[in-house]
């Protein structure tokens, strides 16, 4: 500790506040003949009811009392006295840290009599080597009356430099995160929609990039760089919050959501927006499958979605179910829209690229969902021609059995029924079932004929397999024609 100075100039009148007694003691008693305590109190209210009439050249607030240092009724009682300085202190064990928030932070006995005299900082307060903590600057108020960082001995603001040093690490970081984002695999682009859809992504990747940078960036600097370093127990600096950085913080974001709003209602605009010579597809989505129609060219049912290469098409959607929305989505098209009970919904895609994509319901819709997926071919105009002739031609057994095979995976049959054999299905097995006889949980058996393969489908709740639950969607009659009816019982009695 170092010998406090000698007094001089005019006596000093001095008023202590702490909730301790000890504290209030040991100010009084370290003030010694340096000032006249006018008053030891425990709080602001003990401080009015005083009665002061003339304020004290000095207070001496108790810094680690949370309920002193939140307010200060100094300029509510002497609203006229412009030389009264607060004094806050913090005592703890036998160490003493003196925080004049509005002239000097300190760090001892020395430097609070220091302060009662009246020096200023810059000029005479230091802090002391041997015992204070190590400290690189203090703040001062500034005859602006602004608060700034001063270099110890430089009184230059230090704040550029950091300034400086935000700005490149946040540009650096903001470059890399988009280049990051922007090298995220994706799938290809494969209609006219995708082309807008990814410029506006991309539009998106650069702005989350910077935003991430800026929040990022800032704040791992200040982490490391603000950091409270080995010994330090000073009050950090004290804001009083900047007008000009929380208006550019409102606006800039405002602006930003702005002009994205005005970006994304101009491309939903053009994703949607009707074509000439659009092609209807029906699409009919149901748990858990798809199945399409071509009311244009009298194909109907179709499991497969087949479409001509550079053909607006205009699908016009609907879901079977009573109670489940699914969703319509090729990755390769990025446009998608729901499919939602009792309401049409409609999609329109131009498919650039030939080639074999894949339709993925979108929207979790039950334990058959991972399972509701659809070919999706894209093909030139001749080969779209001869598949639309194929799908009007009669079928053979064989085909009949074949297409039966599709239609177990792509009408659903596939979430519940195994052609394998094992047990623990949802649903009866598929292999051995024709010709087998089943039991019902009514006690009653009947032989796996074709009728009664087909009431199962239509009616799947007339006869309930033993040790099965009633689980079984029954909309088939809906979705199946006859053919594919035909198609996969003629499949089931291939499973033998
Ligand atoms: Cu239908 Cu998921």
């Amino acid at each position: 500790m170092t010998n406090p100075p000698t007094p001089s100039g005019p006596p000093q009148t001095a008023l202590i506040v702490s909730a301790h007694p000890l504290f209030r003691e040991g100010i009084a008693r370290l003030l010694g003949g340096q000032a006249r305590v006018i008053g030891a109190v425990a709080s602001w209210q003990e401080v009015q009811s005083l009665g002061l009439s003339q304020a004290p050249n000095v207070i001496i607030v108790d810094h680690g009392s949370s309920d002193l240092q939140e307010k200060d009724l100094t300029p509510l009682l002497w609203p006229d006295a412009d030389d009264l300085r607060v004094i806050y202190v913090t005592l703890s064990g036998d160490k003493m840290t003196v925080h004049e928030r509005h002239q000097v932070a300190g760090a001892d006995e020395a430097d609070l009599l220091r302060a009662l005299k009246g020096e200023r900082p810059g000029a005479s307060v230091r802090v002391p080597e041997a015992t204070a903590a190590p400290q690189t600057g203090y703040t001062v108020q500034s005859s602006q009356g602004r608060m700034e960082r001063m270099d110890k001995g430089t009184d230059k603001p230090k704040y550029t430099r950091h300034f400086i040093n935000v700005t490149v690490l946040v540009a650096v970081v903001a470059i890399l995160a988009v280049i990051g984002l922007l090298a995220v695999p994706k799938f290809p682009k494969a209609s006219t929609q995708a082309l807008v859809v990814d410029w506006l992504m991309n539009l998106h990747y650069g702005v989350i990039g910077i935003l991430f940078a800026l929040v990022m960036g800032v704040m791992l600097y200040s982490l490391y760089v603000f950091r409270r370093k080995p010994g330090e127990e000073g009050d950090g600096d004290h804001f009083e919050g900047n007008t000009k950085l929380e208006i550019t913080w409102t606006v800039v974001p405002l602006l930003t959501v702005l002009i994205f709003g005005v970006i994304g209602a101009y491309t939903l605009q053009e994703v949607t927006a009707a074509q000439e010579d659009e092609m209807v597809v029906n699409v009919t989505a149901f748990s858990f499958g798809w199945q399409f129609d071509y009311p244009d060219l009298g194909v109907e049912k179709s499991t497969t979605l087949n479409l001509p290469v550079n053909q607006p098409v205009l699908f016009k959607l609907r879901s079977l179910d009573q109670d489940v929305i699914h969703d319509f989505y090729v990755a390769e098209f990025r446009v998608k829209q729901d499919l939602v009970p009792g309401v049409p919904t409609q999609l329109r895609v131009t498919p650039n690229v030939e080639g074999r994509y894949k339709l993925r319901c979108n929207e979790l819709c039950g334990t058959g969902h991972t399972n509701m997926l659809a070919e999706v071919n894209v093909l030139n105009e001749s080969d779209f021609v001869a598949w639309v002739a194929e799908q009007k031609a009669a079928v053979s057994p064989e085909q009949l059995a074949e297409l039966g095979a599709q239609l177990y995976t792509s009408q659903g049959c596939i979430a519940c029924h195994n052609v394998s054999g094992d047990p623990g299905g949802v649903g009866p097995s598929w292999k051995g079932l024709f010709g087998s006889t089943q039991q019902f949980t009514d006690g009653s058996s009947a032989v796996a004929d074709e009728a009664y393969l087909r009431n199962s489908i239509l009616n799947p709740m007339s006869e309930i397999v033993a040790g099965y639950a009633p689980v079984m969607p029954q909309n088939y009659a809906d979705v199946l024609s006859d053919e594919q009816l035909n198609a996969i019982i003629e499949y089931i009695k291939t499973l033998q």
